[in-house]
C-alpha cells in the first residue's frame, strides 16, 4: 500500500479515513484523547488537498446493534476543537444520516461517521457477512486511507475489506508507526530495552515471542502484569 501522494489529485474527491478513535471514556468525557490527536494530521492533509474527508472508526466493544455509552458523537465534538473546524456528525454507519452527511460534504469538510461495530458486519467472523458492510461503506467514498494503527491488525470490514474495493493508501500515522516498527525489529540501537504495558495479553503474546529474539530486556508492566506473575505461581 502506498501513502496519501500515491491517490493523486484528490481534490473533490470523498475519501474515507479508518482512524483508531478509540478513546476512554468516563460517561461522555473523553479521559485521554491521545488517539483523536494523532488522527489529525492525516485528516488534515487530506482536507488540505481538497479531499472531502469521512472518519470511521470504532469505539469499545459493543455487540453489533447501537448502544448510547459506546457513541462517538463526543469524539466529534472533539475532533471539531482540535481540528479548528466543524465536523459533521452521522448518527449511522452507512444508512441515511451517514449518506445525507456524505452529500452535504463540501471540499475540505469533514464527516464522522457512528461507531462501525453497531453494525455486525464490522467485526463478523463469516466473509459474506462482513462484505455487505464493506460494500455499503465503499459506496459511500471514492479511495480509502489506512490510518487506524491500533486496529491494523484486525480482519474486520473497514479495516480489510473495504481496502479491496477502493484505490488505497496508508495516512501517515501507519506509516510513521511502520517506519518505526521496521527500525526496531530489524535494525535496532544496543542496548535495546523494550518497555511493555496494557491489558490484551492474548494480543501481545505473539508481539513478546517476536521481540525475544531480538530485545537485551523486556519489561512488563500494566494490567498484563498480572498475568505474568500467576503464570510464575505468584498469588495475585
Ligand atoms: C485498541 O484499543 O487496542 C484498538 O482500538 C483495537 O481495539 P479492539 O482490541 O477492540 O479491536
Amino acid at each position: 500500500m502506498g501513502d496519501l501522494a500515491s491517490l493523486g489529485d484528490l481534490r473533490g474527491k470523498r475519501v474515507l479515513v479508518r482512524s483508531d478513535l478509540n478513546v476512554p471514556l468516563d460517561g461522555t468525557t473523553i479521559t485521554d484523547d491521545g488517539r483523536i490527536r494523532a488522527s489529525i494530521p492525516t485528516i488534515k492533509a487530506l482536507t488540505e488537498a481538497g479531499a472531502r474527508v469521512i472518519v470511521c472508526a470504532h469505539l469499545g466493544r459493543p455487540k453489533g446493534a447501537p448502544e448510547a455509552r459506546y457513541s462517538l458523537a463526543p469524539v466529534a465534538a472533539r475532533l471539531s476543537e482540535l481540528l479548528g473546524q466543524s465536523v459533521t456528525f452521522a448518527d449511522d454507519t452507512v444508512g441515511p444520516s451517514a449518506q445525507a452527511a456524505v452529500d452535504g460534504l463540501a471540499d475540505g469538510g469533514v464527516v464522522l461517521l457512528e461507531n462501525l461495530r453497531f453494525n455486525a458486519g464490522e467485526t463478523a467472523k463469516v466473509d459474506a457477512e462482513r462484505a455487505e458492510f464493506a460494500d455499503a461503506l465503499a459506496g459511500l467514498a471514492d479511495a480509502y486511507v489506512s490510518d487506524g494503527f491500533g486496529v491494523v491488525h484486525r480482519k474486520q470490514a473497514s479495516v480489510y475489506d473495504v481496502a479491496t474495493r477502493l484505490p488505497s493508501a496508508m495516512g501517515g500515522l501507519v506509516k510513521a508507526e511502520v517506519d518505526v516498527l521496521k527500525r526496531l525489529t530489524q535494525d535496532p540501537e544496543r542496548p535495546y530495552a523494550v518497555v511493555l504495558g496494557g491489558a490484551k495479553v492474548a494480543d501481545k503474546l505473539a508481539v513478546i515471542d517476536n521481540l525475544l529474539g531480538k530485545a537485551d530486556r523486556l519489561l512488563i508492566g500494566g494490567g498484563m502484569l498480572f498475568t505474568f506473575l500467576a503464570a510464575q505461581g505468584h498469588e495475585i
